[in-house]
């Protein structure tokens, strides 16, 4: 769903702006250090109530300032503006209102405004451990299964009880009632994310191999622990192994999406550019898989465009994104990297020391 007006106010090196934007290409054009990210940082926070550079609040707000703030107008499927913010305190305070409505959750913003980032560290998606992969598959089930929100926040509150009462018990019996609640939700989630993947899995392997023909891509799902176990067998085989160590090992917070080229881990095959590329594949698939499954457009987010991508994949990428219809915002300090990309509908943005005008 695309935002129609966004205003930023003590967010970074941006004091205020309010622009008017295109539900197409958006594109922030300036030098390093002008704010180009920042924006791009604010839009992110209404989507998501955090940064995706600092996981501190003081960091992101305005220097010699007490709060920020994000607005923004979306238009819904009738195009109908609907207002949306977020006003950060840095006394921890989060005020999230949603047409016209305060005492929102962050979990409502995420719902209305599904997002897609690709930005210059993207590719530690598929470099570094788990945790973002899993992420990745939870975007995708928590925009198609309305209950996997509560069911997940559910399982890791039973999941750190357990870790905590692993220290004590010294009987499996007295885990055992506890075990019954988590192994029913840890079931529920793999099997939702199973489906997800299952759905995902051709269309992403199919973008992947379009934009690198010359590898053959697998994506695979990993639930976490063994296959053809329950999750409560395991719980109570594994006791005395899980007390040792002092929390519970195997689980749906292990869970991963193995993704091999030719057969091999991708991190050891792809260069830096084939990475981001394949990233780029992969959330857009996303995006694509929303909008079939749902109705719902998502926004991406793209940061520093043209770094490590050569023209001719960079015009690849920018066919793919004008494909989808949806917004996008693409950053870059140099205007000729995004020039063959401007089309009537396009605007673009000079950003400057923080200000940011039309251009
Ligand atoms: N809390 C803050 N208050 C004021 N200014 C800040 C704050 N945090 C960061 N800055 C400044 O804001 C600017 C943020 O720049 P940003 O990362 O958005 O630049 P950019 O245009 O993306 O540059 P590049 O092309 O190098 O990626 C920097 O100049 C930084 O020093
Ligand atoms: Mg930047």
């Amino acid at each position: 769903m695309p935002l129609s007006r966004l205003m930023i106010q003590q967010f970074r090196n941006i004091k205020a702006c309010d622009i008017s934007l295109s539900s197409g290409f958006n594109f922030l054009i300036g030098a390093n250090g002008s704010g180009k990210t920042s924006v791009l940082e604010a839009i992110y926070m209404l989507g998501h109530g955090r940064s995706f550079k600092s996981s501190l609040t003081g960091r992101v707000i305005q220097n010699e300032c007490q709060e920020l703030f994000v607005h923004g107008r979306f238009l819904n499927p009738d195009q109908i503006e609907i207002p949306v913010g977020i006003n950060k305190q840095r006394d921890g305070t989060v005020e999230v209102k949603i047409g016209g409505q305060s005492g929102q959750k962050l979990a409502q913003l995420a719902q209305v405004l599904p997002l897609q980032l690709i930005h210059p560290e993207g590719f530690e998606l598929l470099t570094d451990g788990p945790k973002q992969r899993r992420a990745f598959i939870d975007w995708g089930v928590f925009h198609s299964v309305a209950a996997f929100f509560d069911a997940w926040g559910r399982f890791r509150r039973l999941n750190k009880q357990r870790n905590a009462l692993l220290k004590t018990a010294t009987d499996y019996r007295e885990l055992k009632y506890w075990d019954a609640e988590l192994s029913h939700l840890a079931e529920q989630i793999d099997a939702w994310r199973a489906d997800y993947v299952a759905q995902i899995k051709p269309v992403a392997e199919a973008l992947c191999q379009s934009f690198l023909p010359e590898f053959e891509i697998q994506l695979q799902y990993y639930r976490g622990w063994e296959k053809e176990t329950l999750y409560q067998t395991l719980l109570e085989r594994n006791f005395e192994r899980d007390k040792m160590l002092g929390y519970t090992f195997s689980g749906p917070n292990k869970a991963d999406l193995r993704i091999k080229v030719n057969g091999t881990p991708v991190e050891d095959v792809l260069s830096r550019g084939q990475l981001k590329l394949m990233v780029c594949a992969l959330r857009v698939a996303q995006g694509q898989h929303l909008t079939s499954l749902t109705g719902k457009q998502c926004i991406y987010l793209i940061d520093d465009f043209a770094s490590e991508l050569d023209s001719e994949r960079r015009k690849r990428l920018a066919d793919c994104l004008k494909a989808t219809g949806a917004q996008v915002f693409v950053s870059s300090i140099t205007r000729d990297q995004v020039d063959d990309m401007c089309m009537s509908d396009s605007k673009l943005f000079h950003v400057e020391q923080g200000r940011i005008e039309q251009g």
